[in-house]
């Protein structure tokens, strides 16, 4: 999410939208001025736009709970680390932090990783506010910088992360994420070099090029570099098997240069693993490691469970049916298994048009909107039409929402009410104007 490219097509800016579709979807806060969460109360004001649904995921802690298919992947990628960095006792060198709250401030998840403050991921339209300083950490990364100014040099932070986005059978608002961080002093970088006397990290007049940051010297640069990309090519086939074809591909991340990400084939199609990159040393300097060069990455759970078990839709991994969990109730997290659809239920489609508003609009307000009023039934929803009238200069919207329950049949009847109601707040609160079919 947080590349430089630009995923959305809209990124309006929706200042009141969602205060107003959070107050009618919890109709009995409408005038409250305060949201709970777990145990807290927070302040709420123009850029909340969290609702009940989103709420109801905090404490599900999925990458933690025994048996569950991401808590397999979680202890498989904590082994990989714990055996392939060993202090000289033996014991691992990197430290886990796997329940950390996901509620964080804006300057540990953007600023503090240098976002730029026009950054198109602080946009309302991309993450779950809480208010203008508090939202849910839109990715492991919002850690780092808390973590490195502990002192620690080698550390994973694994949890659940929230975004704004599409729904299909590959996205959800809430997935899980691994982030990695380590840092080295001098002597640990040039450890395997002989005659390494004088190596050093830093550079007095380097230029930054897309091989380095303009602190760096080239030396320490290419040796982090090497080993970093060595333990992800090592730890994709720790987990894929030692024949997964791999490719690294130059990337931008404003918290890393050089950057990269990391693509498998895998099912005949390269797919994008993980982010990575050697940190950017102001990230390391504010947080008083002023003599070390470091590397981190991160990457997604529900990508890789999703591919190594056969797991063809997201949603399954909040199913509590115990067709799907008891698939994998194994102690051995290696265990090689691939999930068996236990039944199909077949999907109730739906479509709904309507004319924008004539102020700003985000199809991901609508999207979440749906999520929020629709819930877990809600498989799939997009844009499949979208038409401008000639001579209104209006513009109409048709969305295509697929429902399905992944445990059971739903009626036409049940899904009309669901649907209506979804028309209803769409109105009142996005100001659009249902069209008549
Ligand atoms: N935080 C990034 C994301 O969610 C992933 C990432 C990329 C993490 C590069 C890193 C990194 O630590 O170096 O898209």
């Amino acid at each position: 999410m947080l590349k430089i490219i630009t995923r959305r097509l809209c990124l309006i800016e929706k200042k009141y939208v969602y205060q107003q579709a959070y107050s009618t979807i919890n109709s009995e806060k409408k005038y409250s001025n305060e949201i709970q969460i777990l145990d807290k109360k927070y302040r709420t004001d123009e850029w909340t736009n969290v609702g009940d649904k989103i709420i109801e995921k905090l404490n599900k802690n999925l990458h933690i709970k025994k048996y569950h298919p991401l808590s397999h992947i979680r202890e498989r990628i904590v082994n990989y680390f714990y055996k392939n960095y060993p202090n000289k006792w033996g014991n691992p060198e990197f430290s886990v932090y796997d329940n950390l709250k996901p509620i964080v401030t804006i300057e540990q998840n953007f600023d503090s990783l240098l976002t730029p403050k026009d950054h198109v991921s602080r946009n309302k339209s991309d993450c779950y506010y809480i208010n203008r300083d508090l939202l849910l950490r839109a990715h492991t990364s919002a850690h780092q910088s808390e973590l490195i100014g502990m002192g620690l040099n080698n550390f994973l932070v694994i949890g659940d992360v929230y975004r704004r986005d599409e729904i299909d059978a590959t996205h959800y608002p809430v997935f899980h994420q691994v982030e990695a961080v380590r840092l080295c002093t001098k002597n640990e970088v040039f450890k395997n070099v002989q005659g390494s006397g004088g190596l050093e990290i830093f550079e007095d007049n380097g230029k930054m090029n897309e091989q380095k940051q303009q602190i760096h010297s080239l030396e320490a640069v290419k040796i982090m570099e090497h080993e970093l990309k060595k333990d992800l090519v090592g730890l994709v086939q720790a987990l894929f098997g030692k024949d997964i074809k791999y490719r690294w591909v130059d990337e931008y991340f404003p918290f890393t240069h050089p950057s990269w990400e990391l693509e498998i084939f895998f099912n005949d199609k390269w797919m994008e693993v993980l982010g990575c990159g050697i940190i950017r040393d102001e990230i390391l300097k504010n947080a008083g490691a002023t003599d070390r060069i470091g590397w981190a990455f991160g990457l997604g759970l529900e990508r890789l469970a999703m591919c190594l078990y056969d797991i063809p839709d997201i949603r399954l991994f909040w199913s509590q049916d115990s067709g799907f969990l008891h698939q994998f109730e194994f102690d051995d997290p290696n265990t090689n298994v691939k999930y068996k659809p236990v039944s199909v239920f077949p999907p109730i489609i739906n479509d709904m048009s309507f004319w924008l508003p004539d102020g700003k609009f985000s199809s991901n307000d609508f999207y979440d909107l749906v999520k929020e009023v629709g819930g877990d039934v809600v498989e799939q929803v997009k844009l499949i039409d979208e038409f401008k009238h000639p001579k209104k200069g209006k513009t109409s919207h048709t969305y295509r929402i697929i429902y399905r329950d992944m445990e059971r049949n739903l009626t036409q009847k049940e899904i009309n009410v669901i649907h209506k109601k979804i028309g209803d707040i769409s109105m009142a609160d996005l100001g659009v104007t249902l069209r008549s079919k």
